[in-house]
């Protein structure tokens, strides 16, 4: 186990910079998700702290020590990539022995850390069967097994689940959680995929274009996103946006008017905010409310519905809005696409962004919400 520190850490191939000024603490026995669109940089990131890139400025450190010109097979960590190519005409033994086997250890070694990782992933049976005899969740396993018996200080896997179907991929997240918390190792894992990294991470980095856009909880980040492009990164379907114009301002509420002439004052800090702006208002589609229950209200038209049994999301057109809405209810609502549909917002849970994409401090207290500094 280790802690890793980046500091001012920035990556560029030619002149292009891909990771931009990244400062990152990441503590012993933490699991963290480094999430964001493809093409972020997330791997680029990875591959520094493995050692497979050189980091162009700024520095890293696994536990006390500088890392940045030490090798990579020196920095104790292992790495599990999503292409996992294990070797077909290998057993599984084989195939999870085979970098101890060039570290030239010892056959009573390689054969304990074998049996333990084995034992681990439930693979203790399937030692001297080939990689195509196998599920691909098996597979998968080995590949984190082949990792495990190097018996790293840090764990980084890249986006280890995107070739698995579905359903295994729910099983396979919580199996990694569960072996990440088994193990207490340090464990940074980068995936695409805003649900693994909530469901996963004891916390959790956004990255957006090279920068890190915010690092939080996984509740922190849903009802407190410091900026427009994590509030519509965290969250599935994605939180709605509306333009609003400004008409009162003081310390703790912001007054807003919704394209309709509706105004409602909204429980965020004023501080940077002034009266007569044009602000972007946020919304999350589960949060919209049937009318009765609202602040304000405003109708739109039903462009879809999509009535999945548990719940009901429907894509609307706000006429005087110029915006495109989806309305979120558990269960079933009598809706269909024509409707002219009057949807309910609620004061306490909307976000207000400056054109910039800053958030305004949201001051309502969501419940159960953990924060990084508690
Ligand atoms: N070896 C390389 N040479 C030049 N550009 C690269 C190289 N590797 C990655 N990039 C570029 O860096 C950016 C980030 O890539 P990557 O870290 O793989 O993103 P992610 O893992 O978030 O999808 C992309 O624009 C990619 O084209
Ligand atoms: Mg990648």
């Amino acid at each position: 186990m280790a802690s890793v520190t980046l500091k001012n850490v920035c990556k560029a191939y030619g002149d292009v910079l891909i990771s931009k000024n990244v400062d990152l603490e990441i503590k012993e026995g933490e699991f963290v998700v480094f999430v964001g669109p493809s093409g972020c940089g997330k791997s680029t990131l990875l591959r520094c702290i493995a050692g497979l890139e050189d980091i162009t400025s700024g520095d890293l450190y696994i536990g006390e020590e500088r890392m940045n010109d030490i090798e990579p097979s020196k920095r104790g960590v292992g790495m599990v990539f999503q292409s996992y190519a294990l070797y077909p005409h290998l057993n599984l033994y084989d195939n999870m022995s085979f970098g101890l086997k060039l570290a030239k250890a010892s056959k009573n070694e390689i054969d304990k850390r074998v049996e333990h990782a084995a034992d681990i992933l439930q693979l203790s049976h399937l030692l001297d069967r080939q990689p195509k005899a196998l599920s691909g969740g098996q597979r998968q396993r080995v590949a984190i097994g082949r990792t495990l018996v190097s018996q790293p200080n840090v764990f980084l896997l890249d986006e280890p689940l995107s070739n698995l179907d579905a359903a295994l991929r729910v099983q396979m997240r919580s199996e990694i959680t569960k072996l990440q918390r088994k193990l207490g190792c340090t464990m940074i894992y980068v995936t695409h995929d805003q649900v693994e990294a909530m469901t996963m991470a004891d916390k959790i980095v956004v990255l957006d274009a090279g920068f890190v856009s915010q690092v939080g909880k996984p509740l922190e980040l849903y009802h407190y996103p410091e900026n427009r492009f994590v509030a519509g990164f965290i969250g599935s379907p994605k939180m709605n946006f509306m333009s609003v114009f400004i008409e009162e301002v003081e310390a703790e509420r912001v007054k807003v008017q919704i394209s309709n002439g509706t105004s409602f004052w909204i429980p965020v800090s004023g501080e940077t905010v002034e009266r007569g702006q044009r602000m972007s208002l946020g919304v999350r589609p589960e949060h919209l409310l049937r009318p009765e229950d609202a602040d304000a209200t405003i109708e739109g038209d039903v462009m879809i519905v999509e009535k999945l049994g548990n719940e009901t999301q429907v894509y609307m057109n706000l006429e005087a809005a110029d915006a495109d809405v989806i309305y979120r209810q558990p269960d079933t609502l009598d809706v269909e696409v024509g409707d002219k549909l009057e949807i309910g917002i609620p004061a306490h849970r909307c976000h207000l962004f400056h054109s910039d994409g800053r958030a305004c401090q949201r001051l309502f207290r969501e419940k159960g919400v953990e924060f990084l500094d508690d």
